[in-house]
C-alpha cells in the first residue's frame, strides 16, 4: 500500500452540465487524478465520455488525467486519446491476452501504461505480463455502470495482486487501483486489502460536498 492514499473521481458521475464546478470541488479537495471513463456500446453495453470531452476537461484542468478504455479496439485509438490529453491509458486484459504490444504503444507516446482486469478474470493470468504495466485496475464491479455495489470478493484479488505485483518483482513499479462500488464505507478495507488508488465516481459527485468526500475516501 502507497503510503499516501491516491483519490481518483470518476467523471463519469458528474454534473456534465456543471463540469467545470464539479472539477473545482475536486481538484480543491486534492484529487490525485481524474478518471475517465470511455465506453463503446460493444465491449460493454453502455456508451459514454469520448475525445471531444476529454480535449475539454485538458483545456479546463491541469490534473493527471486517466483514461479507463471500455472499448473492443482501444489499439486504433491511442492516438486520438494520447492527442485529447490523456496523462495515463488503461486497456482490459480481456481484449488483449497479451498485453505488451499494446502497453509499449501506450509508453511510446509518453503516457501511463494501465491494465484493467474484471472481476471474473483470474489474478494469476497476470503472471509473466506484469513488466510494461506501471498501473494495475482491479474492476470490482462489471464494467459499464457507475453506481453499482462493490464485488465483496475483490478484498480476495486485492490481497492476490499486491502479492503477485511482489512476487513479480514490480513492487514501488505499478500502482494498484481499485474501481467500482466504492464508498465512504468500504474506503478504509480496500485500502487495507493493499489497494494504492480508489477510483470512485457516485461517492464522490453524487455527495452533498464532492470534497468532503475525497478527503473521507482518504482517511483524512
Ligand atoms: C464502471 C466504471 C467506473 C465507474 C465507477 O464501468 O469503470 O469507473 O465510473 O463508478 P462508481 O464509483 O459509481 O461505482
Ligand atoms: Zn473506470
Amino acid at each position: 500500500m502507497a503510503t499516501k492514499a491516491l483519490v481518483a473521481p470518476s467523471l463519469l458521475a458528474a454534473d456534465f452540465l456543471h463540469l467545470a464546478d464539479d472539477i473545482d470541488k475536486v481538484t480543491a479537495a486534492g484529487a490525485d487524478m481524474l478518471h475517465f471513463d470511455v465506453m463503446d456500446a460493444h465491449f460493454v453495453p453502455n456508451l459514454s465520455l469520448g475525445t471531444a470531452m476529454l480535449a475539454a476537461v485538458r483545456k479546463y484542468s491541469s490534473l493527471y488525467l486517466d483514461v479507463h478504455l471500455m472499448m473492443d479496439n482501444p489499439d486504433k485509438y491511442l492516438d486520438a486519446f494520447s492527442e485529447a490529453g490523456a496523462d495515463g491509458i488503461s486497456v482490459h486484459l480481456e481484449v488483449f491476452p497479451e498485453p505488451d504490444a499494446v502497453l509499449r504503444a501506450i509508453g511510446d507516446r509518453g503516457k501511463t501504461r494501465g491494465l484493467v482486469l474484471n472481476p471474473d478474470m483470474p489474478i494469476a493470468s497476470l503472471r509473466g505480463k506484469l513488466a510494461n504495466v506501471d498501473r494495475l485496475l482491479l474492476m470490482s464491479v462489471f464494467p459499464g455502470f457507475g453506481g453499482q455495489k462493490f464485488i465483496e470478493e475483490s478484498y480476495d484479488r486485492i490481497r492476490e495482486a499486491r502479492q503477485l505485483i511482489m512476487d513479480e518483482g514490480r513492487e514501488g513499479a505499478i500502482e494498484l487501483q481499485v474501481d467500482g462500488g466504492v464508498t465512504l464505507e468500504n474506503a478504509a478495507s480496500i485500502l487495507a486489502a493493499g489497494a494504492d488508488c480508489l477510483v470512485a465516481g457516485t461517492a464522490v459527485f453524487r455527495a452533498d460536498d464532492p470534497s468532503a468526500a475525497v478527503k473521507r475516501l482518504r482517511g483524512e
